[in-house]
């Protein structure tokens, strides 16, 4: 078939794991994705450093309006990996607006404008897609929507941060203070441009609630969310916790109960032994209940740029896959279901 055509806006961490990648597998990709996938363009705030990073690209288009991506005639889908909510809610919805469908990494954009967005795109019959949102290399999205989708899901139970929940594991593993163990995650790119989304849950609670959207059918409800952080925990309270036989995580929840779905976020004791306890450093974790699967759990990287662009680039080889000979997307509705309220906790 004829090649997928990509827009790419932002060349950061995100978005330079998933040139590369996408580079270096490119015949395995096309092989499974039936055709080529091709980045035609990409918009950058700092061109010169984009071509850098880029290096021989003879064919792709540097532009520094990311606009100019969104309406392209020759572009298919817009690969949004630049972060940011005002601006990329913009590009995503010129996007929509010009038929192309979108795959993006981010989850305060979609936590916040989601719901918009996914109504866009439903009406104009183009798919949005972002496994790399939400635990990055881990395929839940496509776990919930697939492989679990027979279930009546009971709850979600989740690890999605990998910044604190490497400050957590710095903190008991070396004794870290969490200043120090903050300044690590942040070298080593995990963090958030602001960390605070990281610290502070907002992260989380921004996965959480697209996980509970995807797990009971239900509107993003984020900002109903319960949030609390990590930033009041010290290095002895997470010794104190051990030394009981626990270890302290911040956990995501959603749990279906009578009056809704109640969804939260905070730092909780996790006994030693748990399934959850052994998710440390980066990584992520989640556990699913579903009423016929029992539990499962899904586990791996969570943060980083090619674990991302891993997700990235699934969501493309599926849009790749389903669009092949101008065939319509299976654009994946969000049924209403009858619990869509969120229940806040006391
Ligand atoms: N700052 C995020 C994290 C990056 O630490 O989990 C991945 O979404």
């Amino acid at each position: 078939g004829a090649p997928l055509r990509v827009g790419m806006i932002g060349i950061g961490t995100v978005g330079i794991g998933t040139w590369r990648v996408l580079q270096r597998n490119q015949t395995a990709i096309a092989g499974r994705a039936g055709r080529a996938i091709e980045i035609l363009a990409v918009a950058a705030r700092n061109l010169t450093r984009a071509a850098q990073l880029l290096g021989d690209a003879p064919g792709v288009a540097l532009t520094s309006d990311p606009l100019q991506l969104a309406t392209r005639p020759d572009i298919d889908v817009l690969v949004e990996v630049a972060g940011g909510t005002g601006p990329a809610r913009e590009w995503v919805l010129a996007a929509i607006a010009h038929g192309k469908h979108v795959v993006t990494a981010n989850k305060a954009l979609l936590a916040e404008h989601g719901n918009e967005i996914f109504a866009a795109a439903h009406q104009r019959g183009v798919a949005v897609a972002y496994e790399g949102a939400v635990a990055v290399s881990i395929p839940i999205v496509k776990a919930l929507r697939e492989g679990l989708a027979a279930n009546q899901v009971e709850w979600v139970a989740d690890i999605v941060n990998g910044t604190t929940n490497f400050i957590l594991t710095r903190m008991r593993e070396a004794g870290l203070g969490f200043d120090e163990a903050l300044a690590e995650a942040q070298a080593l790119g995990y963090a958030e441009a602001d960390p605070s989304f990281d610290v502070d849950g907002i992260d989380a609670a921004h996965k959480t609630a697209l996980l509970a959207a995807n797990a009971f059918g239900m509107p993003v409800r984020f900002s109903q969310a319960h949030v609390e952080g990590i930033r009041a925990l010290q290095a002895v309270d997470v010794a104190c916790a051990e030394r009981l036989g626990y270890r302290v995580k911040l956990l995501g929840i959603a749990r279906l109960q009578d009056a809704g779905v109640q969804l939260r976020v905070h730092p909780a004791l996790v006994p030693a032994d748990h399934l959850l306890a052994a998710v440390n450093g980066a990584m992520n974790g989640v556990l699913v209940k579903g009423d016929a699967s029992g539990i499962t759990m899904h586990y791996g990287a969570g943060a980083g740029s090619e674990t991302t662009a891993s997700a990235v680039i699934a969501d493309l080889i599926d849009m790749a896959r389903q669009t092949l000979d101008g065939r319509r997307p299976c654009v994946p509705g969000l049924a209403f279901h009858p619990h869509a309220q969120v229940d806040r906790p006391v």
